[in-house]
């Protein structure tokens, strides 16, 4: 039989500032109108000086174990998906390894912006499936606001900072009604687009961490065609269709984008879970940010379809499909 890759538990956390979109005004060139309208963003959380991406890990890690009823001791694998690790190395996986108390097992982290709990998530079930990892820690975390430029109106009102994590396990959750876990998940990049979205420094060019920049109108273009195309092509390799899927939980970037996406594939109203309002983007921290907001709600109950997606800088794009 076929190993499985089933979703024990989720988690989150922000951190405790908000920013609004009005505090932001007042020292930049914006407006709340502007914002609301563009993008759907009201407010952002802002990490604590001294707190570091680890730090919101580890606390959605807690809460995902919490929920999954296990602890550090039974994950033999962490993945973290960052695009602001605490350090150039060692990686924030092993950081967070070490503020478990873990003394065994295996810690990385991979790197695809904002499509990077997607690309996790996908390595967690290979890992699983190919019989490498039986608990998998898959961690999004991320502080934005540190590589951002906050004189420009055209990226510093988007961001935020936060963190979500899930435990993939191959022993399955103690819920009758729970589904199959992980049925097909999709990567894509094309190196073509690296200057459209990017960070203007890095050890190895500038020796600097450097700031993100970003054509936004361009951007936006190409992930509401790649984020539509890879959905479709995520549920079609386990011949399902679209509109058999319960929930949609997209990559938070903007509203415009979720709604633009969802008139593509003609999805139902209510059927996609928005938080971009609150949280803004949180890049790989935003999937399972939103994911636990709407398991905590009621929303997204055990047996319920479910597909992530996004979009990100490189360019890069993928979507899961999961029967939590
Ligand atoms: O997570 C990774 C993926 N990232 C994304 O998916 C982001 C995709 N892009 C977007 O969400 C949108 O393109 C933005 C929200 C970034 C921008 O919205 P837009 O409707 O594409 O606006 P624009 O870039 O075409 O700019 C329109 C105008 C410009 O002024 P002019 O040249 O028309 O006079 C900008 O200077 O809006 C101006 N503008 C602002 N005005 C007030 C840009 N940012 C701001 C701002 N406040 N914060």
């Amino acid at each position: 039989m076929t190993q499985k890759s089933f979703i024990r538990g989720v988690g989150s956390y922000l951190p405790a500032r908000v920013l609004t979109n009005a505090q932001l005004a007042e020292t930049v060139d914006t407006s709340d109108e502007w914002i609301r309208e563009r993008t759907g963003i009201t407010q952002r959380y802002i990490a604590a000086e001294g707190q570091n991406t680890s730090d919101l890990g580890y606390k959605a890690a807690l809460k995902a174990l919490d929920t999954a009823k296990m602890s550090g001791d039974d994950i033999d694998l962490i993945i973290v998906a960052t695009s602001t690790p605490d350090l150039t190395f060692p990686s924030t996986a092993t950081i967070i390894q070490e503020l478990l108390g873990m003394e065994h097992g295996a810690a990385f982290d991979v790197q695809a912006v904002c499509s990077g709990f997607i690309y996790a998530l996908s390595l967690a079930d290979a890992m699983i499936k190919s019989e490498k990892a039986s608990n998998v820690l898959v961690i999004g975390a991320e502080t934005f606001s540190r590589i951002l430029d906050w004189n420009d109106r055209s990226t510093c009102v988007l961001f935020g900072d936060g963190a979500g994590a899930m435990i993939v396990s191959s022993t399955p959750y103690e819920d009758e009604k729970a589904g199959d876990g992980v049925l097909s998940t999709f990567i894509r990049s094309d190196g073509r687009h690296k200057d459209l979205l990017y960070v203007d420094g890095g050890p190895s060019s500038t020796r600097t961490v450097g700031k993100l920049r970003m054509v936004g109108n361009q951007v936006f273009r190409h992930a509401v065609k790649e984020l539509s195309d890879s959905m479709v092509q995520c549920a079609a390799a386990v011949d399902m269709a679209i509109e058999d899927i319960d929930w949609f939980v997209p990559h938070q970037a903007n509203q415009r984008i979720l709604e633009a996406v969802a008139k593509r594939l003609d999805l139902r109203r209510g059927q996609v879970v928005s938080t971009v309002a609150y949280h803004a983007n949180t890049s790989a921290a935003s999937i399972p940010l939103a994911l636990d907001v709407a398991i905590s709600d009621g929303r997204i109950k055990r047996g319920h379809t479910i597909m992530l997606e996004a979009f990100g800088g490189g360019f890069t794009w993928g979507a899961a499909l999961l029967a939590y």
